[in-house]
């Protein structure tokens, strides 16, 4: 097997939840996820007062700043550019940018599409707070409408400050009673 394979086959071996798809929702969407995204949402000092702060991680691009969308910890603003990350923490060496594309390529490929939410659920959700950090703002990709439930800013619920887990793509996410009881559930994602 060439070398090449052998990398994407590094990265996919912590990413695959089945044969065909891997844990991370609408990466092919995700390119047209506006820029101004988290700006929209970004109240870092909580200023408008609703006891909820929520803060940007700006990080370097190839020519300016931009802000980070990728992890948890929002570490970055390109797959590219986590994709380094992740190779140097996991040992991984990444050849030039051919490789890189393939990486980007079979990560595109295996990541889920995500539709949008059930018009009941989402009513739930709203009414319950859910919404002012997993926002039920959409964006335009490819002629369709999606919704990453998701201010992609840091907020602190006790454990260090995480980016809101995008939920598109996990259907139970909804209507889960909470962060103490929401748990991964690889099958629906
Ligand atoms: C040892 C397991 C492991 C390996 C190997 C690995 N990853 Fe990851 N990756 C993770 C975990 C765990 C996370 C979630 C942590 C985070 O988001 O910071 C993650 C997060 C990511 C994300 C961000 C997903 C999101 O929702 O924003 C991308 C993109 C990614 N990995 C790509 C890669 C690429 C490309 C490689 C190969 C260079 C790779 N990973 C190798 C475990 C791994
Ligand atoms: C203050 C902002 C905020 C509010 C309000 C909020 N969440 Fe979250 N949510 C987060 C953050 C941040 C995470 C990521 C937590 C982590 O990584 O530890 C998260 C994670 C989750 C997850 C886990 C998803 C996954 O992929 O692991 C679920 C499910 C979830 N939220 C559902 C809800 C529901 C349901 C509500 C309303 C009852 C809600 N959230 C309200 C910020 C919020």
């Amino acid at each position: 097997m060439p070398e090449v394979q052998d990398t994407v086959a590094k990265c996919l071996s912590c990413h695959l939840t089945a044969p065909d798809r891997i844990d991370i929702v609408g990466l092919t969407a995700l390119q047209d996820l506006p820029e101004e995204w988290p700006f929209l949402f970004e109240d870092a000092f909580d200023l408008d007062g609703d006891g909820i702060a929520g803060a940007m991680r700006f990080v370097s691009g190839s020519d300016r700043p931009l802000a980070g969308i990728f992890g948890e910890k929002l570490a970055a603003g390109r797959f590219e550019d986590f994709a380094q990350i992740a190779a140097g923490a996991h040992g991984i060496v990444i050849d030039g940018p051919d490789e890189m594309a393939r990486i980007r390529a079979a990560f595109e490929a295996l990541s889920p599409d995500p539709r949008l939410p059930d018009s009941d659920a989402l009513q739930r959700f709203e009414a319950r707070g859910c919404a002012s950090c997993h926002v039920t703002r959409t964006f335009e990709h490819d002629g369709r409408t999606y919704m990453p439930l998701s201010d992609f800013l840091l907020h602190d619920l006790g454990n260090g400050p995480r980016r809101t887990a995008p939920l598109w793509g996990c259907r139970t996410c909804l209507d889960a009673s909470g962060h103490v009881e929401a748990t991964r559930a690889p099958t629906e994602r």
